[in-house]
């Protein structure tokens, strides 16, 4: 917790803003200091489990889109229509050519990977404070009773970068900073282009979206999710939506962990060498009336292998109201299928309830 000095009164760092979770254990430390059984805290409802991966669910995880970022880039009118239809039908791409040089991805997995290695009593020089999501810790505990995901983290605001709260940065990690940084821009610029052409497919100019939401912030999530002995009885993070616009999600190469709801189906995602995974969050949802979709996902562990996955969370200033743009409306065709929020109360709203399933808005 970074306790700062101000007018001879302690006052928390505001952080986030977004809410808290309650402190438990690093998973990765379970692991460290060996455990006979996986402990019941993390053994998930019969129901909730990580079912086995049918062929069907294989053959469909083949269909999940795949688009070249060069051509989207360029404005070429196929590519335009093959992300139409994934975020419609999917929620969910992976991307290939987006220009991010492996160089930089190799540097940031390097990055992630040395932090988590750190010793435990390293790592918590930059624990998330009591009443924050920002920083080194577990997500998202919300009550004593609720089952919790077999994954450490570390929360970071990456962009703007003058709003990074350095202090919970581990600026003495050779390389971190320098990585982090570099990805986290070079990202951003994909989800930029990205936003642009939704725009342009939600019938306004190419910075319409900009405009409405203003300039992208960014959240970092590094997730770590320690090799599990029952990877059938965990799961790495509890389906979810994400709730921002856009996240790009840098995934590891080799094992597969993400899964995605795809018509009642936990589809797994699979890893393209290099290439980055795209998914819509709440507020594009809201904003496209519903059209585009921002799918339930989660992610399983490895019984071998620790996973490490680097989430960049694009999303708008905590004080705008979203909602469905003008050019998605149609009234009586298509009216409004969400009511207005500000932003920051509908994230609040997500978070305290345990990353759950999306709230329904109307
Ligand atoms: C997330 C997330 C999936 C993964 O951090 O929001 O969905 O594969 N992660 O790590
Ligand atoms: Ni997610």
């Amino acid at each position: 917790m970074d306790l700062k000095v101000e007018n001879g009164c302690i006052k928390e760092d505001k952080g986030l803003g977004w809410g808290k979770s309650l402190p438990v254990q690093s998973v990765q430390e379970i692991v460290r200091n060996g455990y006979q059984s996986v402990p019941e805290r993390y053994i998930q409802e019969i129901k909730d489990r990580p079912s086995f991966i049918s062929s069907e669910s294989l053959q469909a995880s083949l269909q999940i889109p795949i688009i070249d970022f060069s051509l989207l880039a360029k404005g070429d009118e196929h590519e335009t229509r093959k992300l139409d239809l994934a975020c419609k039908e999917w929620g969910f791409f992976q991307i290939r050519n987006h220009g991010v040089q492996v160089k930089i991805l190799q540097k940031m997995r390097a990055a992630m990977a040395a932090f988590f290695e750190l010793p435990l009593m390293e790592k918590k020089k930059y624990a998330m404070g009591a009443n924050d999501l920002e920083g080194y810790g577990q997500a998202y505990v919300v009550s004593e009773e609720q089952k919790l995901d077999w994954c450490d983290l570390v929360a970071l605001k990456t962009l703007p970068l003058e709003q990074r709260n350095l202090n919970f940065w581990p600026l003495n990690l050779p390389g971190f900073k320098e990585a982090v940084e570099k990805y986290s821009i070079e990202v951003q610029k994909v989800a930029e282009e990205i936003n642009a052409n939704l725009s342009m497919l939600m019938g306004m100019e190419r910075d319409g979206l900009k405009r409405y939401q203003g300039e992208l912030k960014q959240l970092m999530r590094m997730n770590y999710y320690p090799p599990c002995s029952s990877p059938d009885l965990v799961v790495g993070v509890s389906p979810h939506s994400d709730g921002g616009s856009l996240t790009v999600l840098l995934q590891d190469d080799d094992i597969i962990g993400l899964q995605i709801k795809h018509k009642g189906e936990w589809i797994p995602v699979k890893p393209i060498p290099n290439a980055l995974v795209v998914n819509i969050g709440d507020a594009i949802e809201i904003m496209s009336n519903g059209v585009y979709k921002s799918i339930e996902h989660r992610a399983i562990t490895n019984e071998k292998k620790a996973r490490i996955s680097a989430a960049a969370f694009a999303h708008v200033d905590d004080e705008l109201e979203i909602g469905p743009l003008d050019s998605m409306v149609d009234d009586p065709h298509r009216p409004p299928m969400y009511r207005k929020i500000k932003y920051i109360d509908y994230i609040r709203q997500v978070l305290a309830r345990k990353w759950t399933a999306k709230l329904t808005l109307i």
